[in-house]
């Protein structure tokens, strides 16, 4: 079987990748030509681990091909997953241009039977206008005699462990209204089916809302967990206690309930906002969704307050940043706590220095006056206190007693909670964490 995937980002790139490595012929498209021109030299442009080998692997055994010509990979292909980007608009609602443009795409170029399946999250009816669209396009381009099934098929992986999450998923969701699709996608799952891995098969609009409610969900932990957090602070308890005994109540589980600088990357906080935006179409208000929005936003200026009392005001001072993805093992700055929390430290007039092991270049794009150091050791120099936003392995162990000859005054501000107090404080430092 032949398939194409249109848009080769994050979740397209893996998605192509993964199912060659299953042994299926895949072309990856994308109309960033710098993109695809790095993938054709053998080069991956995002981090994530374990990616690269099976790029690589897929490529040379040529199974896996990329070209920016999208009409070129849906001619050779039975399955057309589109994978593009379904970013936020002010508003909270979700901006489906690229999804209409891909539809358009393949409409015109249709020459035969075809799945056309949605992988980019989207909102409940978007597979049905995919449908409209591409049906449109057919008739106004003469291929209206041709067929096509149009198929949800929502991806749950997480950066950082992106290809393990799609080689080993807790879940298959695939929305269909017709048996022919559900076949051929089930064939094309085929080595998940025979690992065991459960098939939830669904209308489309089951499987659309399936993701945007198991994203909200988890989002809605990490904002309980936070406003737990602001609590035990007020009272003298420690949230990590909390959060433990709670999570070993097997009905809660232990997930997602870690206080830190509030939740970001792609896709938490733009699938909440989009849920309570297009609920609301339908006449239906998500009230605990917008809450867990609320919330989350409020964490961010919380945990500059947090920055500023630790040091005595903001104004003239060096703030020394550790971490700039939004969470580790990425190089996605997507909505990253750590970026939004550097531009409100700016804006009250400090200085900011920061290293991240992998998202430099990416945060190099959003980010304005800040110094880029070399390592953790770099960012101390001078500065009033250490801020660690994102909790990357080598931040674990870091040498306080060498952090406290460089920087003017020795502060830690622990928004992932990685250190114990005592044994900072016991190194000469001040140490502030969430929630402790
Ligand atoms: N990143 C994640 O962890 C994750 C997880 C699950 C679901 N999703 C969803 O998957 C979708 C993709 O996310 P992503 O993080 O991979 O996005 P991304 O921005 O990394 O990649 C999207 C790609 O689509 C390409 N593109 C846009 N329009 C195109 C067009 N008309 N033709 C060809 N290519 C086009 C862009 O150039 C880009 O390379 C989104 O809907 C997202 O919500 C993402």
């Amino acid at each position: 079987m032949n398939i194409a995937v249109i848009g080769t980002g994050y979740v397209g790139l893996v998605t192509g990748a993964c199912f060659a490595e299953f042994g299926i012929g895949v072309t990856c498209a994308d109309k960033d030509e710098a993109k695809i021109a790095r993938l054709q030299d053998g080069d991956i442009p995002i981090f994530e681990p374990g990616l690269e080998e099976i790029v690589r692997r897929n490529t040379r055994n040529g199974r896996l091909r990329f070209t920016t010509d999208t009409r070129e990979a849906v001619e050779r292909a039975l399955v057309i997953f589109i994978a593009v980007n379904t970013p936020p608009q002010a508003d909270g609602s979700t901006d489906l241009s690229y999804v209409d443009a891909v539809s358009q795409t393949i409409g015109e170029c249709i020459d035969g039977y075809k799945v056309v399946v949605t992988k980019s999250t989207v909102p409940v009816r978007t597979t049905e206008r995919v449908k409209r669209t591409i049906e449109g396009a057919m008739q106004a381009s003469g291929n209206g005699r041709h067929r096509c099934s149009v198929v949800s098929n929502p991806e749950f992986l997480r950066e950082g462990s992106a290809v393990e999450d799609f080689l080993r998923p807790d879940r298959i969701v695939i929305g269909a209204e017709d048996e022919e699709a559900i076949a051929i996608l089930k064939d094309l799952y085929r080595p998940l089916y025979l690992i065991e891995v459960p098939f939830v098969i669904t209308n489309v609009a089951t499987a659309e809302l399936i993701k945007y409610a198991s994203n909200a969900f988890l989002a809605t932990k990490v904002s309980f967990i936070n406003e737990i957090a602001n609590l035990a602070e007020k009272v003298g308890a420690d949230v990590h206690h909390v959060a433990r005994a709670m999570g070993l109540d097997g009905r809660i589980s232990s997930k997602f309930l870690h206080p830190g600088p509030g939740y970001g990357g792609s896709c938490f906080p733009k699938d909440t906002r989009s849920l309570v935006s297009f609920s609301r179409e339908f006449g239906v208000e998500q009230r605990i969704v917008s809450a867990t929005v609320a919330v989350n936003e409020a964490q961010t200026q919380r945990m500059v307050e947090k920055i500023s009392e630790a040091i005595g005001g903001l104004s003239g001072k060096t703030v020394g940043v550790l971490g700039l993805s939004y969470k580790p093992n990425t190089d996605d700055v997507r909505d990253s706590p750590a970026l939004e929390i550097i531009r409100r430290l700016q804006a009250s007039g400090a200085r900011v220095r920061c290293f991240d092991p992998q998202a430099m270049a990416t945060a190099a794009l959003e980010l304005a006056d800040v110094a880029f150091c070399d390592d953790a050791y770099d960012v101390a120099k001078d500065s009033d206190c250490l801020v660690l936003a994102t909790e990357w392995n080598e931040f674990r162990s870091l040498d306080f007693a060498r952090l406290g000859t460089y920087m003017t005054t020795p502060v830690l501000v622990d928004l992932r909670n990685v250190y114990v107090r005592a044994e900072v404080e016991r190194l000469g430092f001040r140490y502030e964490g969430v929630g402790r």
